[in-house]
């Protein structure tokens, strides 16, 4: 399988590793563990010690977090990879007793790993999720394992027509007849469906709008980066008022492949700190709300859509496009461009 390697991606939200804690998880098919030093700060490991080949992340965190060690003889490794403790025989380390150490920050309340060249691995390309700093906005996290390849949730994202159909909530015939523009920025894709006039605001989403009656100016912006980090920005007006007056959601909905058939997604709400402890009530009510349809709605459907398609490339299966398409189709064309870099470099 031909990944995207130089690229930030999400690893798991960062609430996901406590002090203390080894986390096992494989993403782009390499087992890693993942642990905090003393001072809180991120690590990332490869999940193989090269004596005996055992997860690492059976093992514990010793010498106060700066390193771990191996459950089966006792090697110990620090967060660079290499081998400082041999419990065995005269205590010399043997110079191949190391294991592959990757770039991971800590950054709007996820851990971004760089699963490629490490020397390109510049935070400054992570891409903005500032609506995800806890220190000023009340964020909700969620995440799920999806048995389906990474890409059908670009375009599950990027493609938000489906809404009618398969999320009753929210399902409103504005959103399927709303206008799309898909628009390039460098390697930043955007899908921005603005509806106009919608009447038939389902009342939870009128309420959050703050628009009581009348028709409302709705709008669904998506911003895509390499491989599968998205933004989207949900907003309500009454019609005819600027956006800038509107409520907006914002939302994390990042993608991050285990292997070719598995997919690890994060998914957020945030409401400024500024609204108050509303924030936080509502970081946690949004989240659970959104969680039904994801889980219920989209996983099952992503999930048979990859299983139908029984791993062929969807270009090459000559899909019918629609109106909705251009942008997931941009996104697609555009990680398949970087992947190809990659491959002759
Ligand atoms: S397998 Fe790790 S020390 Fe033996
Ligand atoms: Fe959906």
């Amino acid at each position: 399988m031909n990944y995207l390697r130089n690229a930030w991606t999400v690893a798991a939200w960062a609430s996901e590793l406590p002090p203390g804690k080894l986390l096992a998880r494989t993403l782009l098919d390499e087992p890693l563990v993942f642990y905090r030093d003393a001072t809180g700060a991120p690590h990332a490991l490869a999940d193989r010690c090269p004596h005996r080949f055992a997860p690492l992340s059976m093992g514990q965190l010793c010498d106060g977090g700066a390193s771990v060690q191996c459950p089966y003889h006792g090697l110990r490794f620090d967060a660079s990879g290499a081998c400082v403790h041999n419990p065995h025989g005269d205590g010399r380390i043997p110079q191949a007793a190391k294991v592959k150490s990757y770039p991971i920050v800590e950054r709007w309340s996820a851990l971004w790993i760089w699963l490629g060249d490490p020397e390109r691995a510049d935070a400054a390309l992570i891409p903005e999720f500032s609506f995800n700093a806890p220190e000023h906005w009340a964020v909700g996290t969620g995440s799920m394992v999806v048995e389906a390849p990474y890409e059908l949730e670009i375009d599950n994202i990027l493609d938000l027509s489906h809404i009618e159909f398969m999320h009753p909530l929210f399902a409103s015939e504005a959103v399927r007849r709303g206008k799309v523009e898909c628009q390039q920025d460098g390697e930043t894709v955007w899908s921005k469906r603005f509806m106009p006039d919608d009447e038939q605001v389902p009342a939870f989403l009128r309420q959050a709008f703050q628009v009581p009656q009348g028709p409302i100016d709705r709008w669904l912006h998506v911003r895509w980066n390499a491989p599968a980090s998205m933004a989207l920005w949900a907003g309500g007006v009454a019609s005819g008022q600027a956006m800038e007056q509107g409520v907006v959601s914002h939302q994390a909905h990042c993608f991050t492949p285990e292997s070719a058939g598995r997919t690890h997604y994060f998914y957020s709400i945030a409401f400024p700190r500024a609204m108050g402890p509303v924030a936080d009530e509502l970081a946690v009510q949004n989240l659970a709300a959104l969680r039904t349809p994801f889980e219920q709605e989209d996983k099952p459907v992503v999930e048979a859509v990859g299983r139908r398609m029984g791993g062929a490339d969807l270009f090459a299966l000559k899909p019918v496009l629609l109106a909705g398409d251009a942008a997931a189709v941009r996104a697609r064309r555009l990680l398949q461009a970087l992947i190809d870099k990659e491959s002759v470099a």
